[in-house]
């Protein structure tokens, strides 16, 4: 089936393979360090040639830049050093052209401190309508609660330092997040006013749908109570923690009035046909919990976190994935499969170190190092497992080069204002985010740039010119290569769209039976232990053929994998019976 067709269905989302764009770090045009959008343009025939079916834009509009963008100051506009709304639809118009789909991300929760909104709201006096916009509480002698900024300190801060009015003197406005990025108040009409007017601006523009920013958080609850697990949410002890950060659960998080805002939302897009979609991240505790999300009346998808914070342990990953099928199942949407993105440390890094070991908060030089050549082994075949399941699948730039996570950033050149708001203990998302190497050119920041420009916004490491597209394109065996084989594969055969059911086995071992739409069975098969181990009997047919199979495989025998009957420690197999 090609991909023009596929793109044709109206619910595409539902089985597509999404690569995320984190726009500051994927191509530099200009050679000022920093990605930008005509870069994009620069690269689309790569994206073509990955075979994935949509793009996610990680936020492009104007900032200062205090969370990468997380921070909008615009939402109509796109942040000059990104490029402009011109370069925006052309970038729009070449990948639709190519039938490649592309989602923008949208922020709600919060704006920037930037943003005229703000401003507006600043210049206003306690109790103007203009202040309503935000949620602002006045508290003589404290914070209005407990509250504390998922980056470390208050969800407080004062509003006469902004203002220098003596009137404010007891007002606070809340920040979930960064003192940057003030909260909306959504229980204000004219915050659903505007965002439905910003949806309505950029689908009249043609974007397939939106990613929505802390779908999670946008409702408080109304009486503001103090947080149980504390005012610090970077010292937590609870047992659902092993980072010492607290989870998303509190006053704050998954209140139930968020899904009126949904459903809301969808009947915006519906205005714009049934293609048009909504991906929630929602950092919610359970599969049953995302589900609530993608009710039929409300988003089309929610990332599936389940997995992203799975260890590379047999029954674990076994348990989340058969309960994001069936809750998924039970509202009618599609899993979705995600392994990395820019807030997490990538996976070929987080698998490279032993089962348990938490990388919540960021690696640094003095940190314990991942074993990478485990890490890439497991991130493939783990990539591999759940690209062949039923389900959309996330991709995070730079994860088909096999790229790790820069471990070794130096910390003076770390961005992320978890750092600074941690009191330099937390270090934050900086490793995952670094500028990808196409070249092994290092005079051009490894190809991101070109020739003699200014260095990368955050330092590549050293070696990373082995890894860059370029490197990789000429060599069967590289994480490229069997990236763009596994989706073409997983496109021919249809198997985003089929339908699975396991195949009981091995404990070691995680099996599935996936026919795809045109019929076509695969068992698709992982071996997470550390011997070889028989496949499934399913597997063993006399037509049996592997169509499939992951690089970098950790024992010397593993060309013998798939002739004798067995699978290699490490490896996944998509097997044609
Ligand atoms: C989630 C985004 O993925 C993250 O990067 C950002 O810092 C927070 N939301 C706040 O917008
Ligand atoms: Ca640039």
């Amino acid at each position: 089936m090609s991909r023009i067709q596929r793109c044709d269905w109206d619910q595409w989302w539902r089985s597509a393979a999404i690569y995320q764009i984190y726009p500051r770090s994927f191509s530099d045009s200009n050679g000022d360090g920093i990605g930008d959008l005509a870069g994009v343009l620069e690269k689309i025939d790569y994206l073509e040639n990955l075979g994935i079916d949509a793009v996610w834009f990680s936020p492009f509009y104007p900032s200062p830049q205090h969370d990468t963008g997380y921070d909008v100051a615009d939402y109509l506009d796109i942040n000059p050093e990104y490029g402009d709304l011109e370069t925006f639809d052309k970038v729009l118009a070449q990948l639709h052209a190519r039938g490649i789909k592309a989602i923008i991300d949208v922020v709600p929760n919060h704006s920037s401190w930037d943003h005229p909104l703000f401003k507006q709201a600043l210049a206003a006096e306690p109790g103007d309508p203009a202040r309503d916009m935000y949620m602002f509480r006045k508290c003589s002698d404290s914070t209005p609660n407990n509250w504390g900024s998922m980056f470390g300190g208050s969800a407080w801060s004062k509003v006469e330092p902004l203002t220098g009015k003596a009137c404010d003197r007891d007002w606070w406005y809340l920040h979930i997040f960064d003192a940057s990025q003030p909260d909306f108040n959504w229980e204000n009409p004219k915050v659903h006013e505007f965002f439905r007017s910003y949806l309505r601006f950029w689908l009249d523009r043609g974007v397939d749908g939106f990613r929505v920013d802390v779908a999670h958080g946008l409702v408080k609850d109304p009486a503001l109570p103090d947080d149980t697990v504390g005012p610090d949410r970077l010292h937590y002890e609870g047992a659902e923690s092993d980072s010492g950060r607290a989870p998303d659960v509190g006053p704050f998080y998954n209140q139930p009035g968020v899904h009126d805002i949904y459903r809301e939302w969808r009947s915006v897009l519906d205005e714009y046909g049934r293609d048009r979609m909504l991906v929630a991240e929602a950092w919610v505790n359970t599969p049953e919990q995302e589900a609530m999300y993608v009710r039929e009346d409300e988003m089309s998808q929610a990332f599936n976190f389940s997995v992203v914070n799975c260890h590379w342990e047999p029954a674990a990953l076994r348990k989340v994935i058969r309960r994001t099928q069936e809750a998924s199942a039970s509202v009618g949407a599609p899993p979705t499969w995600v392994l990395s993105n820019h807030d997490k440390v990538r996976h070929a890094t987080r698998l490279g170190y032993p089962t348990g070991a938490n990388t919540d908060n960021g690696i640094g030089a003095t940190d314990p190092q991942p074993d990478q050549e485990i890490g890439l082994t497991r991130a493939l075949s783990a990539t591999a497992f759940l690209a062949g399941l039923p389900g959309s699948i996330y991709l995070y730039n730079g994860e088909e080069l096999g790229l790790p996570e820069a471990t070794k950033l130096p910390d003076d050149a770390r961005q992320d204002p978890t750092w600074k708001r941690s009191g330099f203990r937390v270090r934050g998302r900086d490793g995952c985010r670094v500028p990808l190497p196409w070249s092994n050119a290092p005079g051009s920041n490894f190809g991101f740039s070109p020739a003699n420009s200014s260095p990368a916004w955050l330092p590549q490491p050293d070696d990373w010119g082995k890894l860059s597209v370029q490197m990789q394109e000429s060599d069967p065996a590289s994480p490229l290569n069997f990236y763009r084989k596994m989706l073409s594969v997983r496109r021919d055969l249809g198997l985003g769209m089929g339908e699975s059911s396991w195949l009981d086995s091995d404990p070691e071992i995680l099996a599935l039976q996936v026919t795809g739409v045109d019929g076509s069975k695969i068992v698709v098969v992982t071996n997470l232990g550390v011997n070889f181990r028989p496949l499934p009997p399913q597997a063993l047919g006399d037509t049996a053929k592997t169509v499939l199979t992951t690089p970098g495989i950790v024992s010397p025998q593993a060309s013998q994998v798939g002739t004798d009957g067995q699978i290699a420690p490490g490896q996944t197999l998509w097997i044609k019976i």
